[in-house]
């Protein structure tokens, strides 16, 4: 069964807390949060502040996502608030390596990102590195996006590498479009985690939604 990651994205702003509740309640494992600069990609969400409000109110792991260019700036500062894991865009930095350094060193996760026109060759030089590859299922920027699946063949290539290489130890993580019907390929290509933020956060009972996705991948 895939664990699940509500993206706070699409949640109800103002009773942010009944939302991370119910999901929390659902059995969601993980919480994303999407951290956006306005430059990376065009929209602006929100900063460590949150994480650092957020942080005691759940046990779910907390799942940043940086948006943002050159996220090495903000390591420490999302690491001193609260996060678990802190996943970092190969496109959004001449300094992957050291990004990635900068998070472990902190104790946290490492996570790497990319984008759909993104090939895996990119990061293959620091997948010895990493905790959890983020593969991008849609452009990152905005929620409510439809699946892109000609993403699958890239979970499929970083499954087969981390069976074959045993330096790698990292788990795939998918995000963007995930609903329970997209959910079911990426899975059986090795996705572990799926991000969901429209589709859990655009319900009447959220945490349905996240049960959906949980069942649509028990076999
Ligand atoms: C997109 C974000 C996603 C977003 C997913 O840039 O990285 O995490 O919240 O939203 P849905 O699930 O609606 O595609
Ligand atoms: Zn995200």
């Amino acid at each position: 069964m895939i664990k699940v990651a509500p993206s706070i994205l699409s949640a109800d702003y103002i009773n942010l807390q009944k939302s991370i509740e119910a999901v929390d309640q659902a059995g969601a494992e993980v919480l994303h949060i999407d951290v956006m600069d306005g430059l990376f990609v065009p929209a602006i969400s929100y900063g460590p502040a949150w994480v650092k409000a957020i942080r005691p109110i759940t046990q779910m792991e907390l799942d940043c996502h940086l948006m943002i260019e050159n996220p090495e700036r903000y390591v420490d500062t999302f690491a001193d608030n609260g996060a678990d894991l802190i996943g970092v865009h190969v496109e959004a930095t001449p300094h992957i390596h050291r990004a990635l350094q900068m998070i472990k060193n902190k104790g946290v996760k490492a996570e790497v990102v990319i984008n759909p026109g993104t090939p895996v060759s990119l990061i293959k030089p620091v997948l010895y590195l990493v905790d959890q590859v983020l593969v991008m299922t849609v452009n990152p920027g905005f929620g409510g996006q439809q699946f892109i699946p000609e993403t699958i063949s890239k979970i499929k290539q970083l499954n087969r590498l981390r069976n074959e290489n045993e330096d790698y130890d990292f788990t795939i993580e998918i995000d963007g479009g995930i609903n329970d019907q997209t959910v079911v390929k990426p899975y059986e290509a090795g996705a572990d985690v799926a991000v969901a933020g429209s589709y859990v956060f655009g319900a009447e009972n959220p945490a349905e939604r996240v049960q959906a996705i949980k069942k649509a991948t028990d076999f």
